[in-house]
């Protein structure tokens, strides 16, 4: 569920008319509904109660520090990838022991940042970022919390481009090497282990996976335990789907991803976090673009939108679908039309979808493509020296700028020219 409904003929953010917002910011433009975020966020901690828990909200998803300010105030933890991600956590007000490190290239720099300002623990990708994380904390005098993250070999069956926990992808340590790297952690000087961490991929649309993945997590902990080490933790990754259609089938819920974590996991006393992204972020959030032109072709109509691949790289990257409204309803029982929808950008993947029935759509007006809060902004570039796109939080009755669209002067004061060219 989420708040983008139709009031008086016209698509609603909350109670803001996305029309007004148009007419404020111009577009296109993305929007996210604080109370869908909350929403979201809330069916994790609810469905993981009363198991001891942390939902860190995966920042790749959707990194708007407002967001960020917003989903900590509610008590998230942030599971961050980077430098940048891990400065844009604390410049939300998210304390250090509620933030996770995750990712396979973390630098010296990185992680000396993390342990300066604070880290509930790094998730460790590889033995020779171990090696460093210990020369790094060692040198800081400070001692890293550490959890490792296995790759179990599970076939998350979601697009190849997005799984991540079979043998042959970049991610993790081989679950059956685990036994050997937890027992050189526990050598070198630095680091302490608090548990494991696993992430088979994203936009999960069965639980059966994530049971695997998690069952073979199981038998880990014990293992490790009897090796004697202290487990105290174990970070489940994120990866459950969305709909992104209303007609598919939808995914697990989070009530159903809850229960399955308990029967597989609850009796370890452990506690238990999550890197959710694209269910907390994904449906709380639209991009609205304005129709440039209706260029009527040989054998098909073109709608050509003032949003691009550079702001919504998903439908060219992944072949993703997403659905696209109009903002103003078409009364029932209006004509439609086949429609291929694209943006301005000089290449044929710049395709948002091919023959898409919308109702008669002219000049000037506005459509709204939904699912659009994960992986959109972030993923946007300045291709073509686009600008990127403004983002705006509604809340109520409220909506305000989260981030300005650059003006085309900071846009190419960026570049420099040498004085001897
Ligand atoms: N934790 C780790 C370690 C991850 O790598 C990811 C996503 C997540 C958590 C969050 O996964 P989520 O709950 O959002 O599925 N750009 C792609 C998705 C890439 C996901 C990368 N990792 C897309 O647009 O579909």
């Amino acid at each position: 569920m989420d708040h983008f409904l139709y009031k008086n003929g016209t698509l609603h953010a909350e109670d803001v008319a996305l029309a007004d917002i148009a007419a404020s910011v111009g577009t296109p433009f993305y929007v996210y509904s604080a109370a869908t975020l909350t929403r979201h966020y809330r069916l994790f901690t609810e469905a993981l109660s009363p198991l001891p828990h942390l939902v860190c909200f995966a920042i790749k998803s959707l990194s708007n520090v407002a967001v960020l300010k917003l989903l900590g105030d509610l008590g998230a933890g942030m599971d961050v990838v980077s430098g940048g991600e891990y400065l844009r956590a604390k410049a939300a007000g998210v304390p250090g022991d509620r933030i996770v490190f995750s990712g396979v290239g973390k630098t010296r720099d990185e992680m000396r940042l993390a342990l300066k300002g604070g880290i509930r623990q790094f998730n460790l990708e590889s033995e020779p970022e171990m090696r460093a994380l210990s020369q790094v904390a060692t040198e800081l005098g400070v001692v890293a919390p550490v959890a490792v993250r296995v790759n179990p070999d599970v076939d998350a069956k979601t697009h190849e481009k997005i799984a991540t926990g079979k043998k042959e992808n970049k991610f993790g340590i081989p679950i059956d090497r685990a036994s050997a790297v937890y027992a050189e952690i526990a050598r070198l000087p630095g680091l302490k282990v608090v548990g494991i961490d696993v992430h088979i991929g994203s936009q999960l649309t069965e639980l059966e996976p994530f049971e695997l993945a998690f069952k073979k997590v199981a038998d880990l902990t014990r293992q490790l335990r009897a090796e004697g080490h202290t487990i105290t933790r174990l970070d489940l990754g994120g990866g459950l789907g969305i709909p992104y259609t209303r007609s598919n089938e939808a995914p697990p819920l989070p009530t159903d991803y809850g229960a399955m974590i308990k029967r597989t996991l609850g009796d370890l006393d452990v506690e238990i976090e999550i890197e959710p992204g694209r269910l907390i972020s994904g449906n709380s959030g639209l991009m609205v673009s304005g129709v440039i032109y209706v260029k009527n072709g040989e054998d098909r109509d073109f709608l050509i939108l003032d949003a691009a691949m550079n702001d919504l790289v998903r439908p060219s990257m992944y072949g993703a679908h997403h659905d696209i409204i109009p903002v103003v309803e078409a009364p029932a029982g209006s004509p439609t039309q086949a429609y291929d929808i694209v943006g301005p950008v000089c290449e044929t993947g710049d395709t948002f979808a091919k023959g898409r029935d919308l109702p008669l759509l002219a000049e000037g007006d506005l459509v709204a493509f939904r699912s659009a809060g994960a992986y959109g902004a972030v993923m946007s570039s300045e291709y073509n020296t686009r600008p990127l796109i403004p983002e705006v939080l509604v809340k109520g009755d409220h909506f305000a700028v989260i981030r300005a669209r650059p003006t085309y002067d900071e846009m190419l004061n960026r570049d420099s020219i040498p004085e001897w060219l």
